[in-house]
């Protein structure tokens, strides 16, 4: 027969009901405890990442900013927190609108073309505009702006990085200015370069001139003796007298030219005295103002009050004024405004300025102007040795001479002379 179980019988199963219970139990808790530890050390690791990513947005060398899809910024790089001049706490939930430059074209915050543009196309790149610091000032920025969206596609966000233009600018600024003022230097070198080869042209012409000219002196001056006294054996008014008449008017005009490349290439020391330029001027003036050419010409005289006292010999000195004078006349044909000015600068310079309303200069002629028998008036009207010997007499005189257009026409010739000693010269 068999029985039930026996009362102990019974209380065994409850207790291994129990025990498996219990055990069931502790595998749960267990589990769950492990799942949590795994959890924690997921969310932990979750947490180390974002702050990583963080990190590296903070500490990129571009400017970043990221905001959400409404314009409200929620993260700032360290540099764009310098570049601004503002703290995280300032920036971060302000609006995007804040770091843009009010004035400037091209921001891109709600509301604006660019942001519509954006919202489109998803980044813009390579855009210029304008942020402004915490100052006040304006910063030029290159910009490069993106979208972010969630697996739905809906906008989470923008990104915005801004590269700093205003090194590059100001480098660009330095380079550009650097350039200018080499171009000006070269510029100054090239003409202080012609300057030197003229001078030293002239110099030549002027030794082979003076050489020609002492050469030609004497056998012209034999011709005008024979001629001289041939024609004491004509009779008056004969063939052979009206011939030898004619040998002796050409002989004396090739004299004149001879003392013209004298006056040229001059270089005797002259006899000086002290003189007034501004009485020179004054009186050359005078002079040639009666001949025919100047009838129709209004004159202009500004002489400066100061006296300009300067060392030199008159006569040759009256024929430089002279010369430049009745060029400007010529060259207006007769009609037209001539402007002198006489007037002291630097302290130790004077200097006499005459200027024309004539045609000017033509460049090709201006550093022909001095030469001797350069003229571009008609055969048997100009020898082209008047600048030739006012040159040569400026020279002498320890000055300078030049020709250049006044902007609105017309030639000035400008002629500077160190003063006397004792009358500002140092
Ligand atoms: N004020 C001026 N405006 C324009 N051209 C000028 C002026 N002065 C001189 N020139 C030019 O310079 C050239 C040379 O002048 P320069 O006085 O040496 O000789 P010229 O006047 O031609 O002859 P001359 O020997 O009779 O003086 C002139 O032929 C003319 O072409
Ligand atoms: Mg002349």
């Amino acid at each position: 027969m068999t029985n039930g179980p026996s009362q102990s019988d019974e209380l065994s199963l409850n207790e291994d009901i129990w025990v498996e219970i219990i055990r069931t139990m502790e595998n749960f808790y267990g589990e769950l405890a492990r799942t949590q530890i795994e959890l924690e050390q997921k969310a932990d690791d979750l947490r180390q990442a974002n702050e990583f990513i963080n990190n590296i947005i903070r500490s990129v060398a571009d400017a970043l900013v990221v905001c959400d899809a409404h314009g409200a910024i929620t993260l700032v790089s360290r540099s764009c927190l310098a570049l601004l001049g503002h703290t995280e706490v300032d920036m971060v939930g302000s609006q995007l609108s804040s770091v843009f430059d009010p004035r400037a074209e091209n921001r891109v915050c709600p509301g604006t073309k660019m942001w519509r543009l954006l919202l489109m196309s998803g980044a813009i790149h390579n855009l210029e505009t304008d942020l402004v610091s915490r100052a006040g000032e304006r910063i030029p920025v290159s910009l490069s702006v993106s979208v972010m969206r969630d697996k739905v596609d809906d906008v989470i966000g923008v990104v915005l990085v801004a590269t700093n233009l205003q090194e590059i600018q100001r480098l660009l600024h330095r380079t550009r200015a650097k350039a200018e003022e080499l171009e000006r230097a070269y510029a100054d070198l090239k003409q202080l370069q012609a300057r030197l080869i003229q001078s030293e042209k002239m110099s030549s012409l002027g030794r082979v001139a003076a050489g020609v000219a002492h050469e030609i002196n004497n056998p012209l001056g034999g011709i005008l003796i024979y001629s001289h006294i041939m024609l004491e054996g004509f009779p008056e008014g004969s063939r052979e007298a009206k011939t030898l008449l004619k040998i002796i008017r050409e002989t004396n005009r090739c004299k004149e030219i001879v003392k013209g490349l004298l006056g040229f290439s001059r270089t005797s020391q002259v006899e000086r005295r002290t003189l007034d330029l501004g009485l020179l001027v004054e009186t050359a003036l005078k002079s040639v103002s009666i001949q025919p050419v100047f009838n129709d010409i209004e004159i202009e005289h500004h002489r400066s009050e100061q006296l300009m006292v300067i060392d030199g010999e008159e006569g040759p000195l009256h024929q430089a004024l002279t010369n430049v004078l009745v060029n400007a006349a010529e060259a207006m044909g007769g009609k037209g405004r001539l402007t002198v000015r006489v007037w002291r600068e630097p302290e130790h310079m004077a200097n006499v300025a005459v200027s024309d309303t004539g045609p000017g200069i033509k460049e090709e002629q201006a550093l022909l102007l001095f030469e001797p028998f350069f003229t571009t008036k008609e055969v048997g009207r100009g020898t082209g040795l008047g600048l030739a010997i006012t040159y040569g007499v400026v020279r002498q005189h320890g000055g300078s001479i030049t020709a250049r257009n006044n902007p609105d026409g017309g030639a000035v010739f400008t002629m500077s002379f160190p003063l006397a000693r004792g009358q500002g010269a140092p």
